[in-house]
């Protein structure tokens, strides 16, 4: 069937290294830094306060190892992937060369949740950390959606947009029009920084632990409930908002810290020694990562209570745990958000860059129209997509909750690494000879268990985000089936797909 027609292998990584391709410059450090740099932002920053307040408690950080469980079985299937085809590519990439078309269309599809969706999140989070740098200055209504509101001296008061969330949004698309890169040196600065924020906070804030915080350490099914700053009250009795169920659900929520890793995998090509390399800058990130969320989310939760973060602490909370209990360390609250808006930034536009990534090679292939891959003439980026992007992306940043962009990244996301695990045993199966570099260890069992953990955050994430996905993969099949199908490069092609020697000559 047309819709199962596949990318061979060869037909992939034929072009990786021909001329023009890009410069293998990249060692295992500059990896695992580039995974770090794309990895902790507003998941770390703002999604660990939404998880403890709302689901998790002190146990968020159990809810963390949870979600890097889940991680690490994808991120070993990942790990096979792009050491076999170590090319600019994506879990799309991946799906077109095992699985067929239809469904690296609706890895693809999903992708968009993840990367475009991430993009909006972090860039509410950035518009949250300027208000308070700013001092709470700006309006209410002008740095918040329409779906939130809040009392301000008995009244109710709405949002209207999230104008700094659509400016910096305007700022990098328009860096990434123009075509500056972030060098390697600007990565490693800022990830310099943002990893020294994490570990001051972890030193210094570990005397302001108070133990009564940790107490109870999984949210008992009787906790009171909450008032909100909107006036209205929070309930932990619901089955994921509490217990077991509230860690499992939380786990769904800190995902987003994780998500990123992956865009270690689309650097393939610029790795020096991508079958020893890729797998190194997978794992070795995930692994820093963790340790650092870990820790840094057992002083969040033992310097603030956790019902904190439902109330005045639900925004810009580091800044909030800061400023309320560590006394005497004010200039530390300034500088953490400072930093943490020099790290948003990257995040962003690392998101942005990969989505466009995604359309284009969706777009070449023939899934997308032309105008994803139209490059501009001067700056030879693909600046239409760039726009269409930022628009896509800037109604969300500026009409839609931070929370609810965030729990539909996780969904998009996990939904991925799911497809990748069961990849990673379709391609076992009907490659068993390809050279593997690296091979993930006890096949079928890890990416089993991938898909299992991964499948039981979607499971714990609200059913609300869990529509809006299954409409939005909906969507995504109308468009294949009216559209992509009918102008796929590859299923029009005959049926006789070209040999690598035919790809080597055009
Ligand atoms: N992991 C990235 C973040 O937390 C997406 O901002």
């Amino acid at each position: 069937m047309k819709v199962f027609v596949k990318k061979s292998i060869e037909q992939l990584t034929s072009s990786a290294d021909g001329e023009g391709s890009l410069k293998r410059t990249l060692g295992a450090g500059s990896l695992v830094a580039l995974g770090i740099g794309a990895i902790i932002g507003a998941g770390l920053f703002v999604r660990t306060a939404a998880a403890a307040g709302e689901h998790a408690g002190p146990a968020v950080t159990l809810s963390f190892i949870v979600a890097a469980i889940g991680c690490a079985f994808a991120g070993l299937c990942y790990a096979e992937f792009a050491s076999i085809i170590p090319i600019a590519g994506s879990a799309y990439t991946y799906a077109y060369a095992t699985m067929g078309e239809i469904v690296a269309w609706i890895i693809g599809w999903a992708l968009i949740l993840e990367y475009a969706l991430g993009a909006a999140t972090v860039s509410i989070s950035w518009s949250e950390y300027l208000n308070k740098l700013l001092g709470g200055g700006i309006p209410y209504e002008w740095c918040h959606s329409p779906m939130e509101s809040v009392m301000i001296n008995g009244h109710s008061v709405h949002g209207i947009a999230n104008l700094p969330a659509l400016l910096i949004l305007v700022i990098l698309s328009l860096l990434l029009i123009k075509g500056t890169q972030e060098s390697a040196t600007v990565n490693g600065i800022i990830v310099f920084i943002k990893v020294a924020i994490v570990l001051v906070f972890i030193a210094i804030g570990w005397q302001y632990i108070n133990p009564a915080n940790h107490h109870p350490y999984i949210i008992p099914a009787n906790a009171p409930d909450v008032m909100q700053e909107n006036g209205k009250a929070y309930s932990y009795a619901p089955f994921f908002n509490h217990g077991w169920g509230g860690i499992i659900s939380g786990a769904g929520v800190v995902f987003f810290a994780f998500i990123g890793f992956d865009a270690v995998s689309t650097a393939a090509q610029e790795a020096k020694n991508p079958s020893r390399d890729m797998p190194i800058g997978i794992l070795g990130s995930l692994v820093v990562c963790t340790i650092l969320y870990i820790l840094f989310s057992w002083v969040l939760t033992g310097v603030a209570p956790y019902t904190d973060f439902m109330k005045s602490g639900k925004e810009a909370s580091v800044a909030f745990a800061i400023s309320n209990y560590m006394h005497g360390y004010g200039w530390l609250s300034t500088l953490v958000t400072v930093a943490i808006l020099a790290g948003f930034s990257s995040v962003i536009l690392v998101m942005l860059m990969g989505q466009s990534r995604v359309f284009y090679t969706m777009s070449t292939d023939g899934l997308l129209p032309k105008v994803f891959s139209d490059l501009h003439p001067k700056f030879r980026t693909p600046y239409k997509s760039n726009m269409i992007l930022f628009i896509f992306v800037g109604a969300f940043a500026a009409f839609v909750p931070g929370s609810v962009a965030g729990d539909l990244t996780s969904i998009g996301t996990l939904f991925a690494f799911i497809l990748v695990c069961v990849g990673v045993i379709l391609l076992r199966k009907t490659d068993p000879d390809l050279p593997r570099p690296f091979k993930t260890p006890l096949v079928p069992l890890v990416p089993i268990l991938g898909m299992i953990v991964c499948a039981g955050m979607i499971v714990g994430l609200p059913s609300e985000t869990q529509i809006s996905a299954l409409v939005w993969m909906i969507l995504g099949l109308l468009i294949y089936f009216g559209y992509s199908k009918k102008h796929s490069k590859l299923g029009t092609a005959g049926d006789i797909l070209p040999k690598a020697a035919d790809f080597e000559k055009q």
